[in-house]
């Protein structure tokens, strides 16, 4: 499947982009690596050539800014990289009370979470069309589902990231590019490092398995793929069938959970 394509990771030095890079590259996917930490890509590309013979470039770059983005997307053309797959994972979340926080992180979430997302799929899906063929993977989050108190601009980057990939689903429909949005719920990574999570790392899920689940659901020209434990989508449930104001109030225990500062 992923035999001769090219497929741009972004936050690909981490979690779950990492997971993505191994199992694409093993797959034989060439591969384009982004996010800031420009010594861990390196390492993660040698370490994958010497496992691989898959081609690796590594463009380290930071997604919240609008300029650097635009610089990354002129040098993939000016390389003349021909993006098959763009899996746009790069993301930050911040769990504390809106007013408790600065206005500078709670804009990286929208800047690294949706701008970029809109602006490399802006970039990319147009060769994909031309091509009739690869697709886009975008990963929104359980957060997507309800707003989440304590979490409040992380949650509505999320919901944003899921209700425009099923829209450009649509709309690309008949072209033979699939847009499959991915909702994990919480995953064993470094997206916790800030946090206090409740959870212990062994009661999330694991990248590995998480990523699989993804590729697996991409495969299948799902367009949208609930990755790891069914516990994760039966929580979307609540949702659809519960008052707004019910979920809403609910919704805190989650936020909770993830961060007991
Ligand atoms: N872990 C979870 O429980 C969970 C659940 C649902 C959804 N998600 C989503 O999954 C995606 C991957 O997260 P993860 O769990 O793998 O977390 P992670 O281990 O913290 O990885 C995040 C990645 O994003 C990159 N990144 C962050 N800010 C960036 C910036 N300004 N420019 C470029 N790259 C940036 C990081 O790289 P650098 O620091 O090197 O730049 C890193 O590679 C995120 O979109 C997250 O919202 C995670």
């Amino acid at each position: 499947m992923y035999q001769d394509m090219t497929a741009l990771i972004t936050g690909a030095s981490s979690g779950l982009g990492e997971a993505f890079a191994r199992q694409l590259a093993a797959q034989g996917a060439n591969l384009v690596l982004v996010a800031r930490s420009e010594d861990t890509l390196n390492r993660l590309a040698e370490t994958l050539r010497g496992e691989t013979r898959v081609q690796i470039t590594v463009l380290p770059t930071d997604l919240s800014s609008a300029a650097e983005v635009d610089r990354l997307i002129a040098e993939i053309q000016n390389r003349a990289l021909r993006i098959d797959i763009l899996i746009n994972n790069a993301g930050l979340g911040v769990f504390e009370n809106f007013l408790d926080t600065q206005l500078t992180e709670q804009v990286e979430q929208v800047d690294v979470n949706v701008r970029a997302l809109i602006a490399l799929t802006h970039a990319f899906a147009p060769g994909m069309v031309e091509m009739h063929r690869g697709g886009v993977i975008n990963i929104a989050s359980t957060a997507a589902f309800q707003p989440l108190a304590g979490a409040a601009v992380y949650a509505a980057s999320k919901a944003f990231v899921l209700f425009f990939s099923e829209a450009l689903s649509l709309e690309l429909d008949k072209t033979g590019v699939t847009v499959t949005a991915a909702c994990p719920g919480p995953v064993a990574t470094r997206f916790f490092a800030r946090m206090n999570p409740r959870l212990q790392a062994r009661e999330m899920d694991q990248p590995a398995h998480v990523v699989s689940d993804i590729l697996r659901g991409f495969e299948q020209r799902k367009r949208v793929v609930y990755p790891g434990k069914l516990t994760n989508r039966l929580g979307t449930w609540g949702a659809r069938f519960l008052p707004r104001n019910m979920i809403l109030r609910l919704a805190v225990a989650t936020t909770k959970k993830l961060n007991q500062n």
